[in-house]
């Protein structure tokens, strides 16, 4: 660690920053807004605390501009790299843990990520969601109930993967839509359909923020993952993810710092030519089964 700044400058040089953080927060005084003007007077204090703790030298603030230019550059309708910037600094996951707060056996919530797309076909109860994406089939079926085990009927559930070359249907060129859906659950709560073991997969790192995550020696892979949002009449919504139980980038670590322990899921492996609960005939393929009860918190919590 280094020094921080009182032991490193003089009483003199302190007041001179001082000063310069009141004056600055003095400016924002007459802000009409309450919020605004308490956003951006914490904003002046932690950003000129970060300043003065690491000593920030010019050509590293340059350095700093010149990287946040590239952020935007490289950020458009389809790739978002300010938010991948976000994720990488575990700031959406801590904005997230402030606006999602623990509310009794309430179904954690985790990152939502770039990849979802509002018009996701519907499918039937134990629809496949795959349309063509390639991978090892997965059984997933559960229930939506509230926190006091009531079944939540009809809530709507959306679901999203990557296949197995750990690629997003957006990430293809030809315009596909595969491995994501919608669904509804039944009067009893009831929920079921034929997805992908999921697979890790690097977040887009071919830009500045995959050069930050190089630098400090980091990996952009996350582990694998199947997202859910779970929407319902007067139901927090709920983002999420499933993860794979003894998949080792568990223990490598999640680039994005999504994981929690209650969302760790068995994806149960079959052997090949096992009955699947349906009576669908896999070809003779090897697939998984999985379960995931979903718990919501009520909408005003
Ligand atoms: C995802 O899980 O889809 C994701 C989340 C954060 C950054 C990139 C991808
Ligand atoms: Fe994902």
């Amino acid at each position: 660690m280094t020094q921080s700044t009182d032991t490193q400058v003089s009483a003199q040089q302190q007041q001179v920053e001082e000063d310069l953080v009141q004056r600055v927060l003095a400016s924002f005084e007459n802000t009409p807004d309450p919020r605004l003007k308490q956003v951006m007077q914490s904003l002046t204090t932690h950003l000129h605390s970060f300043i003065r703790d690491v000593r920030l030298t010019e050509d590293e603030w340059n350095y700093a501009i010149d990287f946040l230019t590239r952020v935007g550059h490289i950020t458009d309708d389809k790739r978002q790299e300010f938010v991948l910037l976000s994720d990488t600094l575990g700031a959406s996951m801590q904005t997230i843990a402030v606006n999602n707060e623990a509310y009794e056996n309430a179904t954690e919530a985790t990152v939502f990520g770039p990849f979802f797309v509002d018009d996701a076909p519907e499918i039937e109860h134990g629809g496949d969601i795959s349309f063509g994406a390639e991978g090892q089939p997965a059984w997933v079926e559960g229930t939506v109930t509230d926190t006091e085990g009531n079944p939540v009927p009809n809530a709507r559930i959306e679901v999203w993967e990557c296949d197995e070359d750990g690629l997003y249907d957006v990430q293809y060129t030809d315009g596909r839509m595969a491995g994501r859906a919608h669904l509804f659950t039944d009067e009893q709560g009831n929920y079921k359909f034929w997805g992908l073991t999921p697979v890790p997969y690097p977040i887009p790192h071919d830009g500045p923020v995959g050069q930050m995550l190089q630098s400090v020696g980091r990996s952009p892979v996350r582990a694998a993952h199947l997202h859910f949002m779970v929407t319902a009449p007067e139901k927090r919504t709920l983002v999420t993810h499933i993860f794979v139980d003894g998949d080792p980038q568990l223990e490598i670590g999640d680039s994005v710092f999504g994981v929690k322990d209650s969302l760790i899921k068995t994806f149960e492996e079959q052997p090949a030519g096992t009955p699947t609960p349906d009576g669908r005939d896999l070809d003779g393929k090897i697939w998984a089964k999985t379960r995931f009860d979903i718990v919501l918190a009520p909408a005003e919590v």
